[in-house]
């Protein structure tokens, strides 16, 4: 592998830590971490970035920090941040929240924003339409709706406006909330990866999961995922989260906001981690499977085995971990053959037994190959085809089925079932006895059920057969007008001399 870049986590004091090494499994290089120390550390930092020489910061920068880091992004002109610093605009404030949204033209309340007092109080007195909320706009956000305020009519707005002196003056009109609710979604790389509803508590307007509210993954509208991902593509943001309202009248969505800065669950966290490493290696990591609208079964499945799902695919069979062994490498600790005078040191009373056992049946080989050697598909019973590698109760019936029509002279006659591939095949090998069919012990509906042969060549071979008595090669099959070299090879992973 290339050399990957050198990766940093952006942690600050007292702000809780969204990344640990736990969201980057598998990254093999040391990440660094670098803490921002608030007040006056924008040099100390700026230089611990430079020695540990960080090309990727990864971390969300929080409301009050973000100038700063305009700055210091500035001076690091070489290190990406991730996310971008463009990306995490709307962290720092409702106000850019509002600004981000009308310059890509995503639907939100309507909303004004007033540094003059006056003239905020003249809008409300004279213009706006009630209800109104009424937000702080800067600081920090998320505060489950404690500097977010509904008043009903224009007296309440004075009011609250004289009480909380929030500067500027944030107000936007209510939307008549769907369900009573909003919803959150959560996109990686522009797809939504969880959306939920968030439910006001009883007698209450605001959404407050924490405060008697509570929350489902029922029914999100599509709409509101489609503008959860235009606003995550505008913002160009690696992850990113939105809440939007329905309105209840006429189902239109808006954003109430928007960040990089959320609070994710750490399954998605995790996610998150595997996206980046797959966009920082550019496609060397896998890219996490994440299972589309299934929200409402991850909402109950326990979040401890929810973090182990990123290891597991949905896609195509792959072998696990100790059967990718088996296969890639040389297998230093496979089962071996048994040795071949196996019944020279074999006590007497067992190769007795055997004697005896192999006298009782005229099939005396079948016997020995059923108990001691490999399997023949055409012959296996479903519990002898239960015991090859990877297999299914389904598929076993299937190739039982199979083998009705079908006489497998070679494994890879199975490839024309879906479940099976050419990696399963690989680890049965081992397992499966020689399949081709003595040719001179053929009839025309032997002949019929190999793959390859149909009633022309049937007939011509048999045609030869009869005129020679028996085949001592497979070579002779060349004799044979309209068998060419192609033809005859193909035959010769169908037929051999003898049993
Ligand atoms: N314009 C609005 N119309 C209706 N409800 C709103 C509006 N703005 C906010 N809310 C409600 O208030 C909650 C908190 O608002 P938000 O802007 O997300 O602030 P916070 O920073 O506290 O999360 C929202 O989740 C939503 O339930
Ligand atoms: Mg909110």
């Amino acid at each position: 592998m290339k050399k990957l870049p050198k990766l940093g986590f952006l942690y600050l004091d007292y702000v809780l830590r969204f990344f640990d090494n736990s969201n980057f499994k598998g990254w093999p290089d040391k990440i660094e971490k670098v803490v921002y120390h608030w007040k006056n550390d924008k040099k100390r930092f700026i230089n611990e970035i430079k020695k540990k020489k960080i090309d990727i910061l990864i971390g969300n920068i929080p409301a009050t920090a973000y100038d700063t880091f305009v700055e210091i992004s500035k001076e690091l002109p070489n290190v990406r941040f991730v996310p971008s610093i463009h990306a995490q605009f709307p962290n720092k404030s409702k106000e850019n929240v509002t600004i981000f949204c009308k310059k890509n033209k995503l639907s939100i309340p309507k909303t004004k924003i007033f540094e003059d007092k006056e003239k905020g109080l003249k809008y409300l007195k004279e213009k706006a339409s009630y209800p109104q909320i009424i937000k702080r706009s800067y600081g920090p956000s998320n505060y489950g709706g404690y500097y977010v305020h509904k008043v009903d009519n224009y007296a309440e707005a004075v009011d609250l406006i004289n009480k909380k002196k929030y500067s500027p003056i944030y107000t936007q009109n209510a939307i008549k909330l769907k369900n009573n609710g909003d919803i959150r979604v959560m996109l990686i790389g522009h797809k939504p990866v969880c959306a939920f509803w968030r439910y006001a508590g009883k007698n209450q307007w605001i959404t407050n999961t924490s405060q008697g509210g509570h929350m489902s993954y029922n029914n999100i509208p599509m709409n509101a995922l489609e503008l959860a991902v235009k606003s995550s593509k505008a913002a160009r943001a690696e992850y990113f989260a939105c809440d939007i309202a329905i309105c209840e009248k006429t189902g239109k969505a808006y954003i109430l906001e928007c960040a990089t800065a959320f609070a994710a669950f750490p399954y998605i966290r995790d996610w998150i981690g595997q996206y980046l490493m797959w966009d920082f290696t550019k496609g060397k990591f896998k890219l996490p499977h994440i299972p589309l609208f299934s929200w409402e079964e991850l909402g109950k499945i326990n979040s401890n085995l929810l973090r182990t799902m990123r290891h597991i695919g949905f896609s195509k069979y792959k072998p696990s971990y100790d059967g990718e062994f088996i296969i890639n490498d040389d297998p230093s600790f496979s089962m071996e053959k048994i040795c071949e005078d196996f019944y020279k040191n074999f006590p007497n009373n067992i190769i007795e037994t055997r004697l005896e056992l192999s006298k009782q049946t005229n099939n005396n080989k079948d016997l020995v190959d059923k108990q001691l050697k490999k399997m023949n598909l055409n012959k296996a019973s479903l519990t002898e085809l239960m015991t090859l590698h990877a297999m299914q109760e389904e598929l076993a019936i299937e190739i039982h089925q199979y083998v009705q029509e079908n006489i497998i002279t070679d494994s890879t006659d199975l490839l024309e079932l879906e479940e099976i591939d050419e990696q399963m095949l690989k680890c049965w090998d081992n397992n499966l006895c020689d399949m081709r069919i003595d040719i001179n012990n053929i009839n025309n509906d032997i002949l019929l059920k190999i793959k390859g042969i149909g009633k022309k060549l049937a007939k011509i071979i048999l045609e030869y057969k009869k005129d020679v008595g028996a085949f001592k090669s497979i070579d002779e099959l060349e004799n044979i007008e309209g068998i060419g070299k192609r033809k005859l090879e193909e035959l010769k992973s169908r037929f051999k001399i003898g049993e």
